[in-house]
Parts: structure tokens; sequence; C-alpha cells
């Protein structure tokens, strides 16, 4: 029987929640790792899929990787690193995306990569293209086949000049990861900059790197010959501090997040004060919750950092819907984001989806058909439902809108948030929600 999650909303969550690191930035970091001629450890380690994932994939190409749950430490020893059978690179075959960033480590160390056919969350076409397109140029040679893409390199891999043509978070860290030790200077225009990425370049740099970030987005890396390992703690999850503080604003409760880091959250702090959440920080966390009055509408629009991140649309685009008055939530980095408000409209939100760009900055999405911009009009009575999760973010966020609910949802496919929300049924439980799980 699939597992089910029963959820009785109407209660307002209450008490704490410990985040740990990014899953945004750990599965990278231990990709990093494949980089170096030591082991490696990262610390603050959250045991979620994504981690499962990146762990089974190091551990067939002879990584030895050694976790403590409690503690979160991962030891990490590529000293006996070799080709992993394209069989067993297979069963990973859809399981995420992070096996595209193997390929320039692989190549420097194995002379080629196999990558299986990647999975991820559904909420746009997710194309690599910038992927290839930065391997190319780096010297390498791509050979799509049926079951996956094996890339060689030659005649080597030399360092580049490449400009992205949007600040894509993950063709980023493939440049990051493949120049490091190619021949020569890389410069990459037009690079992401969120905070996951120079955590990334700080683990970089302790192995051996040599990499500079210029104010116009442009990183400088000269290639070295030989990296070691790294020692690092990873940048708190800035996902589910913000998925956290929308569960307090939504249902009306108190919730104390223990690691969640202001630096990192402050285009998401402002948002949350507009509309009407307090909050107060400390050395250790940051407390969330309702203010009392009313919540006001917003205008928003999502971008690349340093602006309010598409993973925050989602569990705020719940909350909007308890805002007295219209909202308008414009998408600007996936195309497809908006497919989770679906179910919100069963519960009872009215929520109307528009192929215009309906925010000040028209987007790469406007001239494309794709609903890419909402209309919310709030306040709306949620009511229990039938639920089956469609992507991570869009999950956690009917969990919410669940948790809020008056009367009962039945949530399916939960598996999917295990990939990027640590223990959350333990966490939802322990903030006094009524839950029950079946199945298995
Ligand atoms: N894009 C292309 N071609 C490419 C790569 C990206 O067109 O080759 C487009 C994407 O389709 C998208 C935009 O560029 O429209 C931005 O994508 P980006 O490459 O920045 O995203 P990503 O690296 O695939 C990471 C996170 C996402 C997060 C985005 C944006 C991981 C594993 N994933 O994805 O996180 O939303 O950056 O910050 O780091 C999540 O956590 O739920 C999640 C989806």
């Amino acid at each position: 029987m699939a597992k089910l999650l029963t959820i009785q909303g109407g209660k307002p969550l209450e008490g704490s929640v410990r985040v740990r690191g990014a899953k945004n930035l750990v599965p990278k970091a231990m990709v990093a790792s494949l980089l170096g001629s030591e082991p490696s450890k990262l610390r603050n380690v959250p045991e979620i899929k994504d981690v499962e994932i990146v762990t089974n994939l190091l551990t067939i190409h002879g990584v030895t990787v050694d976790v403590e749950p409690e503690t979160g430490d991962l030891t990490l020893d590529p000293r006996q690193m070799r080709n992993a059978e394209h069989s067993e690179i297979d069963t990973h075959a859809g399981d995420s995306r992070i096996p595209i960033l193997f390929c320039g480590p692989l190549m420097h160390k194995n002379g080629e990569a196999f990558i299986p056919d990647l999975g991820g969350c559904r909420i746009g076409d997710r194309p690599i293209d910038y992927h290839l397109e930065v391997l190319r140029t780096f010297g390498a040679v791509v050979d799509k086949q049926v079951t996956g893409i094996h890339i060689t390199a030659p005649k080597g891999l030399k360092g580049a000049k490449l400009d992205l043509p949007y600040p894509s978070v993950g063709a980023t860290e493939q440049v990051l990861l493949t120049a490091v030790m190619a021949e020569g200077i890389t410069e990459l225009k037009n690079a992401a900059v969120e905070p996951e990425i120079h955590d990334l370049i700080a683990i970089l740099q302790q192995m051996g790197a040599i990499i500079s970030v210029n104010t116009d987005r442009t990183i400088r890396i000269e290639g070295v010959d030989r990296l070691s390992g790294f020692r690092h703690r990873a940048i708190p999850d800035r996902n589910e501090s913000a998925s956290w503080a929308s569960a307090a604003l939504v249902t009306r409760g108190d919730i104390y997040v223990h690691g969640a880091a202001q630096r990192d959250l402050t285009a998401f702090l402002n948002t949350y004060r507009k509309i009407g959440g307090e909050f107060e920080v400390d050395d250790d966390g940051i407390r969330f919750w309702h203010a009392g009055d009313p919540l006001k509408p917003l205008v928003l629009e999502t971008d690349v950092h340093p602006g309010f991140m598409t993973d925050w649309q989602q569990p705020m685009v719940v909350a909007l819907t308890q805002a007295h008055g219209v909202s308008i939530v414009h998408e600007t980095v996936y195309e497809n984001r908006f497919g989770f408000t679906e179910a919100l409209k069963r519960m009872g939100a009215s929520i109307q989806l528009h192929r215009e760009c309906l925010g000040s900055n028209p987007c790469r999405f406007g001239q494309r058909n794709f609903l890419h911009s909402a209309v919310i009009s709030g306040p709306s009575e949620l009511k229990g439902t039938d639920i089956d999760v469609p992507d991570l973010r869009g999950g956690f966020s009917h969990l919410i809108a669940a948790l809020a609910a008056q009367g009962t949802s039945r949530v399916t496919g939960i598996e999917i948030i295990n990939r990027g929300y640590e223990r959350f049924i333990d966490k939802i439980a322990g903030l006094g929600a009524d839950v029950e799980m079946t199945g298995r």
C-alpha cells in the first residue's frame, strides 16, 4: 500500500524546528570531493533523498562515503575512484539532476563521463543545453546515446571564455567544477551568484582552487593541476527556512527555525514583513509568526539572487490566499511553476493563471505561451482535499495549505518531499499538527 499522509487541518503550528545544510549545496559539495586527491569532510548534512542519491552515485564510482546521520558529518574518500559500469549508472536514471555535474570531475579524473537520463522536479522543460555548451567550450566531445550521454575530452579540458544566456545556477556550477582543474584561465560572464554558489566556491578554494568573483557577475578561475580535500560546514537551507516561515504565517502559528540564517533570506524577509509576518533574529535562528492583523496583498516577482527566489514562491502563494485583496505573482525563473495551484483551487483558493508577464519586467516567457503569472484574490477559506504531490516545493506548499485548511486532507506522493525536507512529518507533528502516516 502506497504511503498516505492524513492531515486534520486548522491548528496553528507552534514550536521549534531545526534546519540543516542546504539541499541545493550539499549534493554539489559531495560532487566536488571527486576532484580531491585526499578525503573531504562535509558537516551539517541533512538526511534527505538527494543526499542518498548522490551517495549511491559516488559509491559506484569507487568513492567511500561515511555518514553519521545524527551529527550530519559526512566523510568522502575519493582515493579509490574508478569508472562505474554504464549499467550501474543507469539504475539511477531519472533520480535527480545532479549527475550532470559529475561531467567535469569525472573527465579530469577518469578521462570520460557517462551521465544517465536526468530527473528532478517537473516544473518546466529543464533543458541541459547550457551545460553541454559549456562542456564543449572546454573541449569536451558530447555523444548523446539512447540511455544517456557519453562525454570525453580527447585533447584535455582547456580554460575558456564563457557567457551564459541566463545566470543558471547549475551551468555556473558546471563551469566551476570543470574550470578549477582545466588548463589555463576561465572567465564566466553572467554567472549565478546564489549563496549556494559562493559556498561551493569556498569549498573549491579550500581544496586549492583559485577563483575570484567580480561585482558584475563575472567569475574568473585559474586552473590548477591538483586539488586536495576540504573540511566545510554547509550553509543552512534557506528554502526550508522560508517554507517553515510561510507555514507559521498561513496557520497563524509561531515557529522558531533553528539554523535559519538572515543573511541569505533578505528578499524573503522583506516580503514576509510586507505581507504581515513578524520575525525575530538571534544567533541560532529566526522566530517567525503571524502578526495578528489581516495579511496584506502583494505584487511579487521571482528572480535570480539577490531577488525573491523561485523556491520561495509556492509557500508564499499559499500565504497570499489568506491576504485581504488581490496579489500578483510573476514567475520569471521557470516557465511552468504554477501547476501546484490546481490543488489550492480545489481547496477553495481563488487563483487565475496568465500567459502575460504581469510584473514590472518582461521576462523570457512572456512571448512563449506559458502560464507564468498568477493573480490571487483573498482571503479564501481553505478546505481539506485529496492531494497527489506534484513536485518538491509545490508539495510542501500543499502540506502548508492542508495544515491550515478546515477538515481532512489525504496526501499521496510524499516521497517527493523527502528529496529536500528532512524528517518533515516528525517536524510537523512536533509543531502540534494532527497528522497520521499509513502505508509503506
Ligand atoms: N536552463 C536552461 N538550460 C540549461 C540550464 C538551465 O534553459 O542548460 C534554464 C532553466 O530551465 C530555468 C533557468 O535556466 O528556466 C534557471 O535554471 P537553473 O539552471 O538556475 O536551475 P537548476 O540549477 O536546475 C537550481 C536548484 C533549483 C532552483 C534553481 C534556481 C538545485 C539542485 N536545484 O536548479 O531548486 O529553483 O537552481 O535557483 O540546486 C528546488 O530546490 O526545488 C529547485 C528546483
